[in-house]
């Protein structure tokens, strides 16, 4: 059995990942709104790493004894200034998520839940790949500025990402 503490800490993460898968494919839609095909479809693979987060918690509390409760899902932005700015934001996202990820490892410390720790060292791990991911689109935007040329380029490298590649992680 897990703790009532563990319970509430872990349905809020199934939350915050939700709200992350719900959040890039507002993202998604804008990009389709702009024809950067590219880039949409980096962020649907992006939204289907959220939700198979929030999988992965909600099959953990089961298997733990736990109770999975679901809440409302916040509303995302829908509108950005520029691709860059949505990747900024993307980027800043995954940078929060981190630190909720931080706040649960500690939860889970305090309360000498170790199996819980240990299970959350999978998400310490991948938020390090999702800031990376996130921070090396923003790096490419600010070199290559508003050129049309090199946004499609890069638009078309974006489009190549696939689930499969990740292991669907
Ligand atoms: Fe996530
Ligand atoms: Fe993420």
């Amino acid at each position: 059995m897990i703790s009532k503490k563990i319970q509430d800490a872990l349905n809020s993460q199934i939350n915050a990942e939700f709200y992350s898968a719900y959040l890039y494919m507002a993202m998604e839609a804008y990009f389709h709104s702009l024809n950067f095909l590219g880039f949409a479809n980096w962020m649907q693979v992006q939204t289907q790493e959220e939700v198979s987060h929030a999988r992965k918690i909600y099959d953990f509390i089961n298997e733990r004894g736990g109770r999975v409760t679901l809440d409302a899902i916040a509303r995302p932005a829908g509108e950005w200034k520029s691709p860059l700015a949505v990747f900024e934001a993307a980027y800043k996202h995954e940078q929060k998520v981190t630190a909720l990820i931080n706040d649960l490892v500690e939860v889970a410390a305090k309360e000498k839940d170790h199996a819980t720790g240990i299970f959350l060292q999978w998400f310490v791990s991948e938020q390090v790949e999702e800031e990376k991911n996130a921070s090396e689109i923003v790096g490419k935007m600010r070199l290559l500025k508003d050129s049309a040329g090199s946004m499609f380029m890069l638009d078309k490298e974006l489009g190549k990402r696939t689930l499969e590649q990740e292991g669907g992680e």
